[in-house]
């Protein structure tokens, strides 16, 4: 499909679900500010993309609310869009003077325009788009779960073709990457996201927010083959996941221990991240043959993990052992990558306006944004509907 946009400079055809029709505006080397806002880290970074396609990082900032979300054991919207109004100018600030720079340098400023909490894209992108104007920058809006995507082209210089593990606090995805925005979705979770599955076992054993990296510091000193957890939907035919069940078990495990004791609550973590990489490495097995027979993809493409769950040690050291067992080299960004920031967005976003696929400042916010858009909804209990 071709289509014809109007961006801040200049008018030109981009090709969408392909490669970009090449402003001659639009050449590397390029210095673009990415903004992120789409769930509970407001972030601001400054990178730069030179002449042979190379990303370097010149800023980037990182404000967690956490402690504004902590007691209520989950991020809760209208809270996160007020923080992110707070702070979010100073955070911009802050990014520009890290990097010894001023909005006049910028070639673009680039933000996250979903999927994610309304409130909070409307913020990122409003201010994002008022820089833009203000300034007389490229304004490029960008698809949160294609940053995580694209992280490693950043951190590794890795191109696509690759087979994606995307996990994070809202998504569980397993997705071929074609190319620059060709991606097939080769499996979901239909029910809870591996990151709320972290986050519901550490609420429901007191652990507190975020989840993910407690359970990880309690798993250390517990016995993984202490109990033995369901590994929902392993065998299965799709690729897809589960896992409602195995945090139900969770809980039915610890009620039975009542009074717990620590020594529980390491056991009863170091079950739970087993089960994960089980199905984990089970999944990637079935997704990689999906690829292959279904796709046509060539056996050796690297696997590349993103996303906060990625940040696990032992789901890094699962990962390894499949791409192992597969054949295939594995791609993971540095932990600090793998949450969200916006040095992923800024990359994104430079990655975009090098293609010249710019966007109008009328742009909207899209709370639903799925990498793959012809991905059929996946039907799990019903309970948690479906996710695309
Ligand atoms: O990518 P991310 O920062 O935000 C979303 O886009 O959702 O991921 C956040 C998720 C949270 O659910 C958090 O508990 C999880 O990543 N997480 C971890 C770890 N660090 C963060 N899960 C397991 N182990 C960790 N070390
Ligand atoms: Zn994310």
């Amino acid at each position: 499909m071709v289509q014809s946009r109007t961006v801040g400079k200049s008018e030109f055809s981009v090709q969408i679900n392909g490669m970009a029709t090449k402003s001659p505006e639009h050449q590397h080397p390029a210095i673009v500010l990415g903004i992120e806002t789409s769930c509970d880290e407001t972030a601001a970074a400054v990178i730069r993309l030179d002449k042979a396609g190379r990303g370097e990082i010149l800023s980037n900032i990182i404000r967690s609310q956490w402690e504004e979300h902590e007691q209520f054991g989950g991020v809760v919207p209208e809270i996160a869009a007020r923080a992110h109004v707070e702070c979010l100018d100073e955070i911009i600030a802050l990014a520009l003077e890290t990097a010894g720079l001023d909005f006049q340098d910028l070639n673009a400023i680039a933000a996250t325009a979903g999927p994610g909490l309304i409130g909070g894209l409307l913020v990122g992108l409003t201010t994002a788009k008022s820089i833009a104007f203000a300034h007389n920058l490229d304004f490029v809006t960008v698809n949160h779960l294609e940053a995580h995507a694209l992280t490693v082209g950043l951190t590794d210089n890795q191109t696509p073709p690759y087979m994606l593990l995307l996990v994070s606090g809202g998504h569980t995805q397993i997705v071929l990457v074609r190319d620059f925005g060709s991606y097939v979705r080769l499996g979901t979770t239909i029910d809870d996201a591996l990151g709320e599955a972290f986050d519901k076992t550490a609420k429901l054993l007191d652990l507190g927010f975020p989840g993910g990296p407690a359970v990880e510091q309690h798993a250390r000193l517990g016995n993984p083959n202490r109990f033995d957890f369901p590994r929902p939907l392993r065998n299965r035919r799709e690729a897809h996941f589960s896992f409602a069940g195995l945090k139900t078990a969770v809980r039915r495990a610890a009620e039975k221990l009542q009074p717990i004791a620590d020594e529980d609550i390491a056991n009863l973590c170091a079950s739970f991240e087993n089960a994960i990489c089980d199905v984990v490495a089970d999944r990637l097995t079935r997704a990689h043959e999906i690829a292959k027979v279904e796709h046509g993809v060539d056996q050796d493409i690297p696997l590349v993990a993103a996303g906060g769950v990625a940040r696990n040690r032992k789901l890094r050291e699962a990962l390894k052992e499949t791409a192992n067992r597969l054949g295939c080299n594995l791609v993971v960004p540095p932990p600090e990558l793998c949450t969200d920031n916006a040095a992923m967005i800024a990359w994104a976003g430079a990655q975009q306006y090098a293609r010249g696929d710019t966007s109008d400042l009328d742009f909207s916010a899209r709370a639903r944004w799925p990498l793959d858009e012809a991905s059929q909804a996946v039907y799990g209990s019903g309970k948690h509907g479906a996710k695309a």
